[in-house]
């Protein structure tokens, strides 16, 4: 009887994480063919970065003690991580990198590609 039980839970548990994979593919490659509609050519600093990492980064990364050494929240900082490459690696979620916001949902991949555009344009303090 425990033997079949165990089989039981085996048996949900890699349906489980089998349709959990599936949908982290999903998020990984189907999304990223769709079109970014709210990319803009020019990315400002104030009127669009700041506001999404203010909402879903400064929280832990400011202050005394931040979150893994990591301080965010005025444009020398910000520009460090976007600079060294910590900020773009997080939030794609890189190989090697702690992925972003933690706890939270992932960034679009429109947001993503919007902070991009604001690293690749040499941080701008715009
Ligand atoms: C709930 C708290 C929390 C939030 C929100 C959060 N972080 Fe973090 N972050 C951490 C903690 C804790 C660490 C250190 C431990 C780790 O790497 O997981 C960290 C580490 C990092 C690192 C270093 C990662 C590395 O691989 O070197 C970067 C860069 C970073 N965060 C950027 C961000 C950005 C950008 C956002 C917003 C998109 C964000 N964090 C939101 C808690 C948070």
């Amino acid at each position: 009887m425990k033997t079949k039980l165990f089989l039981l839970l085996l048996i949900t548990g890699s349906i489980l994480i089998n349709s959990c994979y599936y949908d982290k593919e999903d998020l990984l490659y189907g999304n990223s063919k769709a079109p970014c509609a709210d990319t803009t050519s020019n990315i400002s600093y104030n009127q669009y970065v700041v506001p999404l990492l203010r909402q879903y980064c400064y929280s832990c990364h400011t202050g005394s003690f931040p979150s893994g050494g990591i301080v965010m929240g005025s444009y020398a900082t910000d520009k460090a991580i976007g600079q060294n490459g910590k900020l773009y690696g997080s939030i794609n979620y890189s190989p090697g990198y702690s992925p972003m916001p933690k706890g939270m949902a992932r960034f679009t991949t429109c947001q993503v590609a919007n902070i991009k555009k604001w690293i690749d344009a040499g941080m701008p303090n715009n």
